[in-house]
């Protein structure tokens, strides 16, 4: 009796590691998508300004203070501050311009599965404005369309 109870708790112990390794959805970069999405990838290489949205801000770096560099990271890179997201150039250099996943969605579990279900497709003008925010536009007078800046 009392083995088939620690056989019991066994399999709850690993059940739990295995729900919490399910949710661990973390970004991985636009070149992940390279072998499946060929097409998707070499437009948005190509033609996105986003794929080289990290040189824009680098430009820019010795005109700003640290801090003020790091306030770029939030648009200009993939996932800054979320998990598994954008830390720095040296640390996740797949991650530095704003790839892919900022209008899918971290990829990982999709990237692994193949799973549709794992990644948004149904992309919404409230994700745009996240970053092409209501300031940015009146500032710059310049709104994107939904299908635009993609590929
Ligand atoms: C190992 C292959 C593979 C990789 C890597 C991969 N995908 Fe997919 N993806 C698929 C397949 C298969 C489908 C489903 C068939 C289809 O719609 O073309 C799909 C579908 C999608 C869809 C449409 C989902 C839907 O509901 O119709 C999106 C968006 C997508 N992938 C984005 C990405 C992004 C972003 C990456 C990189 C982070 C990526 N994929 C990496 C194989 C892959
Ligand atoms: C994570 C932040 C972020 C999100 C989310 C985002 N963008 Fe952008 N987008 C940028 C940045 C940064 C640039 C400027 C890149 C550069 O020139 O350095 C840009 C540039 C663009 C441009 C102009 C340049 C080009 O490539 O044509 C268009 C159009 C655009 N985005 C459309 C969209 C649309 C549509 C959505 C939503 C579906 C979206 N963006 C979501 C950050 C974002
Ligand atoms: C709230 C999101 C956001 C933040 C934060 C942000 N940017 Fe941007 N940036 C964008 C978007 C979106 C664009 C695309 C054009 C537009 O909307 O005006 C852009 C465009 C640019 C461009 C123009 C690139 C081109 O092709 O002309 C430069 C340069 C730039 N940003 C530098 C910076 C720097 C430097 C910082 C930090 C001090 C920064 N950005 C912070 C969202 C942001
Ligand atoms: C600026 C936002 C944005 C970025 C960045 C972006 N996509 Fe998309 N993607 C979209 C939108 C919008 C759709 C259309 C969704 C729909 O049909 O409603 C889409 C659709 C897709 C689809 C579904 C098939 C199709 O063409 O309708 C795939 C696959 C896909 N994207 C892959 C990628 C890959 C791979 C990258 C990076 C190389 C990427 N996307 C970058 C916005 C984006």
């Amino acid at each position: 009796m009392k083995n088939y109870l620690l056989v019991g708790v066994f399999f709850l112990y690993f059940f739990f590691i295995g729900v919490s390794f399910a949710e661990d959805n973390v970004y991985v970069g636009s070149e992940a998508c390279k072998d499946c999405h060929e097409q998707e990838y070499e437009n948005y290489m190509k033609y996105a300004k986003k794929a080289n949205s990290f040189e824009s801000i680098k430009k820019m770096q010795k005109k700003l203070t640290p801090k003020e560099y790091q306030s770029c990271f939030e648009c200009h890179t993939t996932g800054y501050g979320k998990k598994g997201g954008f830390v720095s150039e040296k640390e996740t250099p797949g991650l530095k311009d704003a790839g892919c996943e900022v209008c899918h969605g971290p990829g990982n579990l999709h990237v692994q599965s193949e799973d549709p279900d794992l990644i948004t497709r149904d992309v919404s003008m409230e994700n745009c404005n996240t970053c092409h925010s209501k300031d940015r536009i009146d500032a710059f007078d310049f709104k994107p369309l939904l299908f635009g800046g993609a590929h």
